[in-house]
């Protein structure tokens, strides 16, 4: 019998699939966990049309504010990794708004899900800046709605270069239980890949991409770009013999003015493909990205959990089963 899950902003199905395991990555294999999923929810149509190219069960299109708790079926696991923008330290523009954020409301869209359906565990997924949003006051505030709720907590800050996955990606796993023998007895997995041990960015990359044009920023692009370069650290090309930094769903728009990362191959910078993007993101190459545009797809892709770092996360609550 599989433990049936319910999952929340589920976008293009990154924490979906690590849950559910049962695929490789760079020739590793990452076996299939004892999980289903039962209802899958998310208001973006585009993520949510990726997601049923590469799942079985599908997913529906639809804001988590109109589901109506008499249709989300009884599970065991519920999963939301809440939009991160309002707490998003790279959110500059409006700065940090946090949980006083319209958006940032959205996770007690999750607290009110548990509070009726009482699953025996949670996980919730958010961006670093989470910890320390609004001077530091939105975290505990977070913590103390899932407590009331009634649930056990633990929380920590992973870095996904550190479980086999090329990129420095930081996130905030925040894992609940109902039970305490089970909150007790849960350990989050240990590192993987430490120091030498990363993954660089050069496994992922595409030979085949460094000789397509479309790729590549303008002459002038990069002439402006290094004007400024010194002053605003911009043209944040990669080392290709480490993990790479964090790739985020504004990736369509990535220009050599932000912040950021792109790659510069035989002194030339070019953009990642969106197949790149997944790539350091840990999606398996059988991920079907090309149903949308690939606007689309770099921002189902950008704003995903590592499916190799869910499956890690996934398979330590495995040992309370
Ligand atoms: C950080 S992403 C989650 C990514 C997903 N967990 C994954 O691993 O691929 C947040 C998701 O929340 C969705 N979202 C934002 N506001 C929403 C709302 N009001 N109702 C439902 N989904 C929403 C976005 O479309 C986005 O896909």
């Amino acid at each position: 019998m599989k433990i049936k899950t319910v999952s929340l902003f589920c976008g293009c199905g990154g924490m979906d699939l690590g849950l559910m395991g049962g695929f490789n990555f760079l020739g590793n294999h990452y076996s299939s966990l004892p999980f289903e999923i039962v209802y899958a929810a998310d208001n973006d149509n585009y993520a949510v049309t990726i997601y049923n190219n590469n799942f079985e069960h599908s997913c529906i299109i639809k804001d988590v504010r109109d589901i109506d708790l008499t249709e989300i079926p009884e599970h065991n696991i519920l999963l939301g990794g809440f939009p991160c923008q309002s707490f998003s330290i790279s959110a500059q523009n409006p700065p940090r708004l946090g949980y006083k954020d319209e958006r940032g409301k959205l996770f007690f869209e999750m607290v009110r899900i548990l509070k009726e359906k009482q699953p025996r565990f949670f996980i919730a997924e958010n961006v670093k800046g989470l910890l320390s949003a609004n001077k530091g006051k939105a975290f505990p505030i977070i913590l103390e709605e899932f407590r009331n709720a009634g649930y056990y907590i633990k929380y920590k800050l992973f870095n996904a270069s550190h479980y086999g996955i090329p990129q420095k990606r930081e996130r905030v796993f925040i894992v609940g239980f109902r039970e305490i023998a089970d909150h007790d007895k849960f350990e989050f997995p240990e590192p993987t890949t430490l120091n030498e041990t990363k993954v660089n960015l050069e496994s992922v990359i595409s030979l085949d991409a460094h000789l397509d044009e479309k790729w590549y920023f303008s002459e002038k692009a990069v002439a402006g770009m290094l004007k400024v370069q010194h002053k605003m650290n911009k043209g944040r090309d990669q080392n290709l013999q480490q993990p790479c930094n964090t790739i985020s769903s504004h990736l369509a728009k990535v220009s050599l003015n932000s912040t950021d990362p792109v790659l510069k191959i035989n002194g030339r910078y070019r953009r990642f493909t969106p197949r790149e993007a997944a790539n350091i993101q840990s999606f398996p190459d059988e991920f079907q990205l090309g149903s949308v545009s690939e606007n689309r797809q770099y921002r189902a892709i950008g704003n995903a959990v590592p499916p190799v770092l869910m499956w890690h996360i996934s398979n330590a609550i495995t040992a309370l089963l």
